[in-house]
């Protein structure tokens, strides 16, 4: 399939946040090669590149002056077997829910706690995708990309990732630098439930000890239908805050005029509070104010039914951020990218 330019092109079916927007150039690129080829036309051309994945975790602020690159490489290969483990590398482009559905049909574990996030299987290490538990870092082996500036292909091992919750190298120092091309994880043959989170393990409480993979694969299934609103109706783009970590100190004092405040230590010492229940507890969920609002069953989202811009959604989260700073003293930060012109 040759590189198709597409000019002027609109990115509303690309972000799952419905902005409606606009880009200088579109184009999809199913080989590595292609990658390169589109990387040099940009280059060429004096356009500035982003790297587009399925657009779930995206707020695209302004129209784009440049080249949106769309890596759609796919394909699934094994790479390598122990007794225990099997490798396999993943194309960039394939989808990460059916990727997952597929690995239980293969009987390969340690990806159901990760069923149904939206998204492609390149932007899975950038945030470092977690959900009930589980984060896809320890998973991962090595992270393929190619450099735009110079073309140059680079396989990551994963120690060399910078992962840690909702970040990576990706999203820090090698932010618009690089279209990621494959990724391997490591999977296991013997199935070993990840139970311990909360909603997971009250869904589960019913079932016989230990759950299937399938049950826990399907439990995730159903409490994220429950409480998430499918993009393909509300535009929206998951949780739109990171939870914030604060200090014992800060966590204590709130504690005392918020005894219920939420709170899970972490292993820096810091205490992680749902930005959810700040969000809820202030009264924002189920408020919608011109087009755009917080869902009625999950405080962290926020969604875009009015299909309004990115100045606009930007600005109804700092009202709500600005809510949180005043009340509870603690700066939350927007969790997808945020595309700028
Ligand atoms: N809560 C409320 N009100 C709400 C929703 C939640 O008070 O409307 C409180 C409750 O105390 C609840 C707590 O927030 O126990 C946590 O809620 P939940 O289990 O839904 O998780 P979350 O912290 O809001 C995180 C991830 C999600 C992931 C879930 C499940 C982040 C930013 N978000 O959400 O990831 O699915 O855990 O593991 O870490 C995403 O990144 O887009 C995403 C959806």
């Amino acid at each position: 399939m040759p590189l198709h330019y597409q000019p002027n092109h609109p990115l509303l079916a690309h972000n799952s946040l419905g902005i409606p927007a606009r880009c200088h150039t579109y184009v999809e690129a199913h080989t590595p090669t292609q990658i390169r080829a589109a990387c040099a036309h940009a280059h060429t051309q004096n356009l500035p590149i982003f790297v587009l994945g399925d657009g779930t975790n995206l707020v695209i602020a302004a129209d784009y002056p440049g080249l949106v690159l769309r890596p759609r490489i796919g394909g699934i290969e094994r790479l390598a077997e122990t007794a225990n483990t099997v490798d396999l590398a993943i194309g960039a482009g394939e989808n990460w829910h059916k990727f997952v559905r597929w690995t239980l049909e293969q009987n390969l574990h340690g990806l159901e706690n990760l069923a149904l996030i939206p998204g492609s299987c390149g932007a899975a290490p950038v945030q470092n995708i977690g959900a009930y538990g589980v984060e896809l870092a320890p998973r991962v082996r090595w992270v393929e990309y190619i450099e735009i500036a110079s073309g140059q292909t680079t396989r990551r091992p994963a120690a060399d990732c910078q992962f840690s919750y909702r970040d990576s190298l990706f999203k820090g120092d090698l932010a618009g630098k690089v279209a990621i091309t494959r990724l391997a994880l490591r999977l296991q043959k013997r199935f070993q439930p990840q139970t311990h989170y909360p909603a997971l393990a009250e869904f589960l409480a019913d079932l016989p000890t230990p759950p299937s993979a399938r049950q826990v694969f399907q439990a995730v299934c159903t409490i994220r239908r429950r409480k998430l609103p499918d993009p393909a109706t509300t535009p929206n783009a998951g949780s739109f805050f990171q939870n914030p970590q604060i200090l014992r100190p800060h966590y204590d004092q709130l504690r005392q005029h918020h005894p219920d405040l939420p709170g899970f230590p972490q292993t820096d010492g810091t205490i992680k509070i749902p930005a959810a229940w700040l969000i809820d507890q202030l009264g924002w969920k189920g408020r919608q104010q011109n087009g755009i609002g917080i869902h009625a069953r999950h405080a962290l989202i926020l969604t875009n039914p009015g299909h309004r811009r990115g100045p606009q959604v930007l600005e109804f989260a700092a009202q709500i951020a600005a809510a949180v700073r005043t009340a509870y003293g603690i700066d939350l930060k927007i969790e997808p990218h945020i595309l700028t012109a």
